[in-house]
């Protein structure tokens, strides 16, 4: 069954493929997921420019884990994750903008 991804902020559910890049599904679904200039310039989801950033309320242990490149951007912000670092494996809740 396809995982659900509860975005909670606009109160959206979306149904994604099970592995799916979290970054690519939110993106994919119209979901603003960039601040301001960050939508244009980011690092189009290879974990530089941490500006992808989700808060996840629910289902964490439905995501991959933590990677190198968000230990090393979220340094002062250890309760968000990346988006784009981020493959789903099943239901999981988060917001975004944090
Ligand atoms: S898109 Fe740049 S860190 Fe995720």
């Amino acid at each position: 069954m396809a995982p659900k991804v509860t975005v909670e902020d606009i109160g959206r559910t979306l149904s994604v493929p099970p592995g799916a890049n979290l970054r690519e599904a939110l993106l994919d679904a119209g979901v603003t997921l960039y601040p301001f200039v960050a939508a244009l310039a980011n690092c189009r989801g290879h974990g530089f420019c941490g500006t992808c950033r989700v808060q996840v309320t629910a289902g964490d242990d439905n995501l991959t884990g933590r990677t190198a490149a968000e230990t090393k951007k979220l340094r002062k912000r250890p309760d968000l994750r990346l988006a784009c670092q981020i493959a789903v494996r099943g239901d999981c809740s988060v917001r975004t903008l944090p």
